[in-house]
């Protein structure tokens, strides 16, 4: 599909306050801006979890706009600093599962930046047409993206993965550093192992009820993580009993 002719669909999460009645100001002004945005309001950025944004990817979104007030301005206080982890962490995850995190745009308006916002959705859709359709110019296969993205929108639920949200939310709180730099690196430092175990132990799960009967080289193969850590979570699966093995090939108790 050429650029000019693939219209991007947008899932866009929009704050009460501020971006949601930008939007408002925008259509009440009689502004024309591409019409790929459906919205959805929430009470504040901060509402917008990691799971909205994959479910989105999972329905069909080419791409999704998280839209708040102003840093500083947030009716409850802290509301868009803390998106703005979740969205960090959610395009760390996207990269990982071969995604363009430029897929997936924060951005702030008040409620008289009509205008603003106009230009943020233009920019977006016309970024979002040159990078194709999901998956396209992503290079991931749209059977193997589906089972990733399933994985990612689980991996976010993961409960060491929330604790440890949750503790590096609370660190931020704290010191106040939100630079883009000090949130990748604490991400990295803090999070990361927590990730890869999330995505793989989902992966891992979902390649063998899909693929199932499948050998351990194979499903190795497609989690894309080291022998021994999907041999991990392998034998966690047994052990509650979601994973048997017969002749050396791996079958989700729930296939047969
Ligand atoms: Fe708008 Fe929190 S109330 S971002």
């Amino acid at each position: 599909m050429t650029s000019d002719k693939f219209e991007p669909r947008i899932m866009g999460f929009l704050c009460n306050w501020c971006c949601y009645t930008a939007a408002d100001s925008a259509g009440v002004a009689r502004y024309q801006y591409p019409p790929n945005i459906r919205v959805i309001r929430v009470m504040c950025s901060g509402r917008v979890d990691p799971v909205f944004i994959f479910e989105a990817f999972s329905c069909g979104a080419d791409g999704v706009f998280v839209g708040g007030c102003h840093l500083g301005e947030c009716h409850y206080q802290l509301g868009n600093y803390d998106v703005m982890l979740a969205t960090a962490l959610t395009k760390k995850i996207m990269t990982k599962i071969g995604i363009s995190p430029e897929r997936l745009l924060l951005e702030w308006a008040s409620a008289a930046e009509g205008s603003r916002y106009v230009q943020m959705i233009t920019e977006f859709t016309n970024n979002l047409k040159s990078l194709g359709p999901l998956g396209t110019t992503d290079k991931v296969d749209m059977d193997v993206l589906k089972v990733k993205l399933s994985a990612a929108r689980h991996s976010v639920e993961d409960m060491k993965l929330r604790t440890g949200l949750g503790n590096l939310t609370k660190g931020f709180r704290k010191e106040g550093d939100y630079s883009a730099q000090t949130i990748e690196d604490k991400i990295d430092q803090k999070i990361a192992k927590s990730i890869d175990s999330a995505i793989g132990k989902q992966e891992t799960l979902l390649w063998i009820q899909q693929e199932g009967p499948i050998s351990l080289d194979v499903l190795t193969k497609k989690v894309g993580q080291p022998t021994a850590d999907v041999e991990k979570y392998v034998s966690a699966f047994s052990k509650k009993g979601l994973v048997t093995e017969t002749n050396g090939k791996l079958s989700a108790t729930s296939n047969e």
